[in-house]
């Protein structure tokens, strides 16, 4: 028996029972599989359920004998629900389970979607443009489950705005290698700002990591589309130690929905990645919170207003 759990809380699914100090398979016998969509859900979950857990964009071919899927208004977006519905629907498994968590009348519209015309292959992509003064008009593709599906983030582009403007204004005070200067640009999404500052920047080298496998999946199309090569990492505790003190500049807008736990992931890998003089740039709404966490890496702390959000910058201290 074969089942594949699929959802941001899949891993609730697996209903087991403790006995001593071991976990055992309750109601799912067999092979059980768990999916998810962010590298640190699959450590999460490896770590609390000590089931399997794979992530990936797409769901893992089968054949599967049971898809268990997990969703709901407060879980995840309607077209995210809808997308894996339908790669569920082509995966074709012997048996399906819908725990929906919502009003049962959102359940059957969002079955219906796929009965009513299983043929269907909707397409869930978007196209959306972007730009900064002195750079290309950008088409940014992105995919349900990435931030900012379907538009721009304002504060991502403010963060684009500043760090390209300050490469490009002082060419050659700021940057220790100001003629191939190498961005780190962490929790990337879908490369809106590490592409952005490149159509500025030409020379630039970019590496991107996000913990979301859509995201990396999004930023390796774009880089693609745009012909701007890029390392896109997935990963959701920075950059490999190879990389330790081989960057110049660094962009981070990082999630807050964890009070500053991500943002403090961001600043340390950011201390580690940069090269002394190096450039650490964030973004967040109002800085009073973020400030003084970013000290705690950086003590000084530039406060740069833009767009209703501040860019926070420092530069990591010379040895
Ligand atoms: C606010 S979005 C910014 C996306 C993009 N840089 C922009 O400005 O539009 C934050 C990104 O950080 C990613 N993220 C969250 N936790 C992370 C972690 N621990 N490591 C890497 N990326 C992470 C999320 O998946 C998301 O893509």
């Amino acid at each position: 028996m074969k089942t594949l759990l699929v959802g941001y809380k899949a891993a609730d699914l697996f209903e087991r029972g403790k006995h001593g100090k071991k976990f055992t398979a309750k109601w799912i016998d067999g092979d059980v599989l768990c999916h998810t969509l962010d590298i640190y859900h699959r450590h999460a979950i490896e770590k609390t359920h000590h089931i399997r857990a794979v992530c990936s964009p797409h769901l893992p071919e089968g054949p599967w004998d049971l898809i268990k899927f997990k969703t709901g208004p407060k879980l995840m977006s309607g077209e995210l629900s809808l997308d894996m519905l339908q790669e569920i629907h082509r995966l074709k498994p012997a048996k399906f389970e819908l725990e929906f968590i919502g009003k049962e009348r959102d359940r059957n519209e969002l079955l219906s979607k796929i009965r009513d015309d299983p043929d269907r292959v909707r397409d869930f992509s978007a196209k959306w443009p972007a730009s900064v003064p002195g750079g290309d008009k950008l088409m940014f593709t992105s995919y349900p489950g990435c931030f900012c599906h379907r538009r721009l983030d304002e504060g991502g582009l403010a963060l684009a705005e500043v760090i390209s403007r300050d490469l490009t204004s002082h060419p050659s005070s700021p940057i220790p290698h100001p003629s191939s200067p190498k961005l780190l640009d962490m929790g990337c999404g879908c490369g809106l700002v590490g592409f952005l500052v490149k159509s500025v920047v030409k020379d630039i080298s970019l590496v991107m990591v996000d913990s979301h496998s859509r995201a990396v999946e999004a930023a390796n199309l774009n880089a693609t589309n745009f012909n701007m090569p890029a390392e896109v990492i997935l990963a959701d505790n920075g950059t490999p130690a190879r990389m330790d003190g081989t960057f110049d500049v660094f962009a981070g807008n990082p999630p807050y929905y964890s009070d500053y736990r991500i943002a403090e992931v961001f600043l340390e890998t950011a201390k580690r990645a940069l090269k002394p003089g190096g450039l650490c740039y964030t973004v967040v709404k109002n800085d009073a919170g973020l400030r003084p966490v970013q000290e705690r890496y950086f003590p000084n702390v530039e406060v740069i207003r833009r767009r209703g959000y501040c860019v926070l910058k420092s530069v990591k201290a010379q040895v």
